[in-house]
């Protein structure tokens, strides 16, 4: 038998030169790691397990049939990220350019199904020159069979996308389905198109970093929930992701040790909101002095800045958070904004995620932009969003909350199970000098001193609605609380909801205004 287990050994050698050595040198040449290397990284020691290695294409035109290589492009198995089972597929570019082939696309599917019934993530890291040219209608059918596959996982189980190549064509909609893309600096792009068609179609001159970079992706078009330096730094975020998610739909959260102590209190807190109801600042700072040090991982970080979304921890279990930022165009809600943050509250209802809010909104944008780019639709995205989550929802008004905005963010009246206020909230229909001059038009005009009038009725709104307490003695503010005490009552609060059972009424899946 001597002779059939060498064959073996051999043919394992072979599969793991990929396209062989002069490939793999230049794809370390460009600053990229091989499809193994990667795994390597993504992977606990010792752990992946390897299925379909020695698939084969069976592409016959253009003379493919002359060239084959075990595996066809693609790496795929399971193994252990931190301990816990995840599905990865690794697409080769020394292999005909990762390029799909129908082979290549059922070893994906494969651990996709697997994926499925076992409940577990599927990570998946692109590099690829799309569809397989000399397969035709072959490939592209099994980019459909994988675009299938992913929005039937979509809320199963969780699927994150790195992209450390190029990933063009039709092939960008495997990972816009996923749950979270995260690009590589200056390696990565991802775009329909390419620049030369664009070039043809619509003159415009722009090269693949431009239009489909990083940068691109995670500033302009929020694209990408992550825009990474490098490869090593990509991977550790996809395994800090999975640190706050569950293996699937059913399932919940690790927790981490956490014992809860004496004194949870922050006082720094309590300097966070400026005397100036005007002035700005950084709602992370409420967002890291509230949750466990140190663990904020900011999502979507660089793309509309106006919210804040990320997951932390709260003694240790996981919560996803969205705050508006007053540091940022006052915190208001845009079209962006609103897009951005219900994206991240719908993936934390589907995965069991209990959610943090914190309020300082002045309201909705106004203008031809946001309307003719359809703030009713997208603000209603983000109103839908909260209304159906499930999960244990917390809300901290810091300070304004202010007109339909005061609804949208989590308010009690769309379902928030704990509503708390700092004694600086200022819940209302607007703000006190806009409300003044339209509520007191008349008066203020008649006025000799128009200024004083004015001054006299902003003093009046502002003393009747610029607090909490009115929404207090409705109960649509559960508690008022010292900035200082959020921390514990967030840890108390998160842990009476620990077992909330919510249902939503039967229905065949609601209609979220795309
Ligand atoms: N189908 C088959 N083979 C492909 C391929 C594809 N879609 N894309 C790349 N390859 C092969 C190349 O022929 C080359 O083979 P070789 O190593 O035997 O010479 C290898 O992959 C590497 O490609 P190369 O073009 O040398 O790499 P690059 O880094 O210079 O460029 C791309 C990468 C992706 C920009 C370029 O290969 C490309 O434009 N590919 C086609 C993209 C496309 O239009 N896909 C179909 C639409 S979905």
């Amino acid at each position: 038998n001597q002779e059939k287990y060498d064959l073996l050994k051999k043919k394992n050698q072979e599969a793991l030169q990929g396209g062989g050595e002069a490939r793999i040198a230049s794809q370390h040449k460009k600053g990229k790691l091989t499809a193994r290397e990667r795994i390597h990284l993504l992977m606990d020691e010792g752990s992946f397990q390897e299925i379909d290695k020695f698939v084969m294409h069976r592409g016959k035109d253009f003379g493919i049939d002359n060239e084959h290589y075990l595996g066809d492009g693609v790496v795929t198995g399971y193994g252990n990220v931190n301990g816990r089972l995840t599905y990865v597929f690794s697409q080769d570019f020394t292999v005909f350019g990762g390029s799909l082939s129908e082979t290549h696309a059922e070893k994906i599917c494969k651990i996709m199904d697997m994926a499925m019934k076992n409940g577990a993530p599927v990570i998946g890291l692109n590099d690829s020159g799309g569809a397989r040219i000399q397969e035709g209608v072959n490939s592209l059918g099994g980019y459909a069979d994988i675009f299938y596959r992913n929005t039937l996982a979509s809320g199963v189980v969780p699927q994150i996308s790195g992209i450390m190549g190029p990933c063009a064509g039709g092939a960008v909609y495997s990972p816009a389905i996923t749950d979270f893309i995260l690009m590589v600096e200056d390696t990565s792009y991802m775009f329909v198109t390419g620049p030369n068609v664009v070039k043809t179609v619509t003159q415009e001159n722009v090269t693949a970093e431009e239009l489909g970079g990083a940068s691109a992706h995670s500033v302009k078009s929020g694209v990408t929930h992550f825009s990474c330096a490098n490869e090593m730094e990509c991977i550790n975020h996809i395994k800090q992701i999975l640190s706050y998610v569950p293996q699937n739909c059913e399932d919940t959260a690790p927790v981490f040790p956490y014992e809860m102590k004496e004194d949870e209190s922050r006082k720094v807190l309590d300097e966070v909101i400026p005397e100036n109801p005007n002035h700005p600042y950084d709602m992370r700072e409420v967002i890291e002095g509230t949750v466990d040090e140190g663990s904020f991982l900011e999502v979507h970080k660089n793309y509309a800045d106006n919210i804040v979304v990320g997951f932390a921890r709260i003694a240790g279990r996981s919560i996803g958070v969205v705050g508006n930022q007053p540091q940022s165009m006052a915190g208001v809600l845009d079209n962006d904004a609103s897009v951005k943050a219900a994206r991240f509250v719908r993936f934390c209802d589907s995965f069991n995620v209990p959610l943090l809010v914190l309020v300082d909104v002045p309201g909705f944008l106004p203008g031809t932009d946001q309307e003719w780019n359809g703030i009713i639709t997208n603000g209603a995205k983000l109103l839908y969003a909260f209304s159906e989550a499930t999960v244990p929802r917390i809300t901290v008004i810091t300070r304004k909350a202010y007109g339909g905005a005061y609804d949208v963010m989590n308010s009690k009246h769309i379902g928030a199970d704990l509503n708390f206020a700092w004694p600086t909230a200022e819940i209302a229909v607007m703000g006190a000098k806009g409300a003044a001059e339209i509520i007191f038009k008349k008066e203020i005009a008649e006025a000799d001193d128009k200024e004083a009038k004015l001054q006299e009725k902003v003093d009046e709104y502002t003393a009747k609605f610029a607090n909490p307490y009115r929404a207090a003695h409705r109960g649509f503010i559960d508690e008022v609380i010292m900035p200082s005490e959020t921390r514990e009552k967030l840890i108390r609060g998160f842990k009476m909801l620990e077992n909330k059972v919510d249902k939503l009424p039967r229905k065949k899946h609601g209609n979220i205004p795309l």
